[in-house]
């Protein structure tokens, strides 16, 4: 027995010795990365290549249009190596398993559209880039990341950070608006949310910026429509924020959709490869979007699926999402010579290499941790985080006689469709997040109010009457079907007994974000109907708006004396409106798009062009529209706070500089209001001449200040000379010496303004 004993530990003591052998072994030829990715490829058939190019959504979920039957096959088998739509710790171990059951047993990738919020869901980034604070972004990223990592994930669809001018695009609510300097710092800000500083921190996911690239520029704002754009457009305003996060470190880029002059991203070698790649140093891989590779076949720049792979893997694209192409054809094209092993081998390495940075082949379950779930999701800091970007992210667009914040007293009435609603609230391509969880107004009014003022309540109308829309939404569950006739009247009941009218009204989540593009981006006309008849009451109204891209509200902001864009605020939306409406929070939020006063004066930015016959009422041929003014209702930069701030003092340590000087603006900010508030600084620059016509205004530098009520700050801003440089008409970057103007102000209009020179060297 004893001998017995001795064997057994001895036996053990061999395997535990054989065992830590070969994971030493492992862990040797694991740190050199490069000889471990490439043996790795040296043992792949073409098959397990192609598999490790391959990325299909699970059963979860999907986006588009097409399923892939037997993807779980295909996991053990080695032809699929990457898998999207599927989370939770017990999921992705289970898929995880099947690829430990194949050949190599290379681990699979988990990718998801964590876009705002994984579980805890924060505003929608048009909402959130309102903020103007890159610290916030890159908070709410790095939650995002946290959750989703313990959920199983490594890899985000985010940050998408088209730049985007047509509020009919319903895209517009994924993005940072219209400007490009914002944009990139909002960018930047993310990559460094999602990563971290190692991605061997299980903290951390993939990034992946998209569209790449212009996706938010279709004709007519109609999604996934051609773009058509000149260089210089592209160089000096759509394609910084995409560089920006592709120097902040960004893992991977997405392919956009749309055609670019006349080549479809997707297999456009000049973007992929030689501006990508060989000018930007881009190291990571390329994912096409869904199945955009399948769809070169209708953009017509191919024949058919075959050509579309060779035409995608020769432009440079790494990784087909769900479209199957890659493994149904690029073998034949590798034998036919139409693409080169050396180029898909190249391709693997990248994927293998994102795997590698992941620690995926030291532990394939790394993510897969139940306990490290219920730890992170949906925390109390967690949701805290939330409300406080939520709160950051609200503009207040008008607010006469200071109506707002409202007296926790009287006869309250809360009207309109998003007052109880929670669906909306967390918006669209909000992940994991779960609606029922969102917390809405109508709650947190109740408890801010209990015991001191009098709350009643109306929907008044359906988010909208339109049943083909409701159809295509697929909201009927959430239509109340008595009519709009007794919906109405019970809103006039309520509002006559009322002192004062909270209405809440807007776009359901699904009226912006993908495929969701509008001709008409007013409020729906039977809320607007609402909003006219309780108008007409003639009592205090003050209107929320949930909406995931700018509306045209010239009429409200006619007849209403307070409006708040309160967007798709997320989980926390209803304390968060709850506290700006009473006034335990001051908004601060400043528009990132221009608001239009019509549809028609759509495209409209702030950063346009001077024309040859600038706008001038006497004259009748000046650029101009016979209906409607040139400016928009609500201008880039614009938001209001329950303080004011007055600018002066603005100064220029120079008024003369030479190329490699810094231009230092000095100017004085005072809170001459009642409250504490933050204020969003902005400093702007013209360039009176230029070789190539130069924008009106172009955004520079942004500053948040926070200033207690009374106090006076000095606020510094450093503008190096190089970033007034500019894409000329050759395409070289180029600084122009000159006269330049410089503005700081509240928003692109309100400003002060002053002059300097720049001499050539
Ligand atoms: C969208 C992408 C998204 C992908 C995967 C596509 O339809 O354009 O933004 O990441 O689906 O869900």
């Amino acid at each position: 027995m004893k001998n017995l004993t001795k064997t057994i530990v001895f036996m053990m003591l061999i395997g535990l010795s054989q065992w830590s052998f070969a994971q030493k072994n492992k862990n040797t030829k694991l740190a050199n990365k490069e000889a471990f990715i490439q043996e790795l490829i040296s043992k792949m058939t073409v098959d397990e290549k192609l598999g490790q190019l391959t990325l299909y959504t699970s059963d979860m979920s999907v986006t588009g249009p097409v399923m892939r039957d037997n993807y779980k096959q295909d996991i053990m088998s080695g032809r699929c190596g990457n898998i999207f739509n599927a989370y939770t710790p017990a999921y992705t171990r289970k898929l995880q398993d099947l690829a430990m059951q194949s050949r190599l047993k290379i681990p699979l990738l988990f990718g998801y559209d964590v876009i705002h919020g994984h579980k805890t869901i924060f505003p929608i980034p048009l909402g959130e880039s309102c903020a103007w604070d890159t610290l916030l972004s890159e908070q709410s990223a790095k939650i995002a990341a946290a959750e989703a990592s313990a959920d199983g994930l490594h890899w985000t669809y985010s940050p998408m950070v088209d730049v985007a001018r047509d509020p009919r695009w319903g895209r517009v609510a994924e993005g940072s608006g219209e400007d490009p300097i914002l944009g990139s710092a909002i960018a930047r800000a993310k990559v460094k949310g999602y990563q971290g500083s190692s991605l061997k921190n299980k903290e951390s996911i993939l990034s992946c910026v998209k569209h790449f690239a212009l996706y938010g520029a279709p004709i007519a704002g109609r999604d996934y429509n051609t773009v058509d754009m000149s260089q210089q457009n592209m160089f000096n305003v759509y394609l910084p924020p995409y560089k920006a996060a592709i120097d902040a470190g960004a893992a991977s880029v997405m392919s956009s959709f749309n055609e670019i002059n006349g080549v479809p991203a997707t297999a456009n070698k000049w973007l992929m490869t030689d501006l990508l790649r060989k000018q930007w140093g881009f190291k990571g891989f390329v994912v096409t979007d869904y199945t955009s590779i399948n769809e070169m076949v209708n953009h017509g720049n191919v024949a058919n699926e075959y050509e579309a792979g060779v035409a995608a893997l020769n432009a440079g694209i790494d990784m087909d999402m769900q479209g199957a192409v890659y493994m149904t054809y690029l073998k034949s094209a590798v034998e036919k010579n139409d693409v080169k092993l050396a180029d898909i081998d190249a391709a693997v390495y990248r994927i293998l290499d994102a795997k590698w940075q992941l620690g995926l082949f030291e532990n394939p379950y790394l993510y897969c941790d139940e306990s490290r779930a219920k730890q992170t999701i949906m925390t109390t800091a967690n949701l805290e985080a939330a409300e406080q970007t939520a709160i950051a992210s609200m503009v207040l667009l008008k607010n006469e006689n200071n109506l707002l914040p409202l007296k926790t007293s009287g006869k309250i009435a809360l009207i309109g469709p998003f007052v109880k609603n929670k669906r909306d609230l967390i918006g669209n391509w909000s992940g994991a997040g779960n609606w029922t969880q969102a917390k809405n107004l109508w709650d947190a009014v109740q408890s801010r109010t209990a015991g001191k003022a009098t709350i009643s309540y109306a929907m008044g109308a359906n988010v909208t009457d339109d049943t083909l829309l409701i159809q295509k939404m697929h909201i009927q569950e959430f239509i109340d079907k008595r009519s709009a006739e007794t919906l109405l009247n019970e809103a006039i009941a309520v509002a006559s007994e009322a002192d004062i009218i909270v209405m809440a009204l807007g776009e359901s989540e699904g009226m912006s974000g993908e495929a969701a593009s509008r001709s008409d981006i007013g409020i729906p006309s039977n809320q607007m109907q609402l909003l006219k008849t309780i108008h007409a009451l003639g009592k205090p109204i003050v209107l929320l708006l949930s909406n995931g891209r700018p509306l045209t509200l010239s009429w409200e902001n006619d007849h209403i004396p307070a409006i708040l864009e309160t967007w798709f605020l997320g989980t926390q939306s209803g304390p968060a409106i709850c506290k700006v409406l009473f006034g335990d929070a001051n908004p601060s939020g400043k528009l990132t798009m221009s608001f239009p006063r019509n549809v028609g004066q759509v495209p409209i930015y702030y950063a346009a062009k001077h024309t040859g016959r600038p706008f001038d009422n006497s004259q009748k041929y000046t650029s101009k529209y016979l209906d409607i003014e040139n400016t928009p209702l609500y201008p880039f930069g614009y938001g209001l706070s329950y303080t004011q701030f007055i600018y002066s003092n603005l100064k220029l340590n120079k008024s003369q500089y030479k190329e490699k000087d810094t231009i230092e603006a000095c100017i004085e900010v005072q809170n001459t209001g009642e409250r504490d508030g933050y204020e969003i600084i902005q400093l702007y620059v013209q360039d009176l001449v230029g070789s190539s016509t130069r924008p009106v205004k172009e955004l520079k530098k942004f500053a948040k200040l926070h200033l207690k009520a009374g106090q006076r700050k000095q606020i510094y801003f450093k503008l190096a000379t190089d970033e007034l440089c500019f894409y000329n008409a050759n395409m070289e970057r180029v600084l122009e010496p000159g006269t330049f103007k410089l503005f700081v102000g509240k928003n692109v209009v309100d400003v002060m303004e002053t002059t300097f020179d720049l001499s050539a060297k």
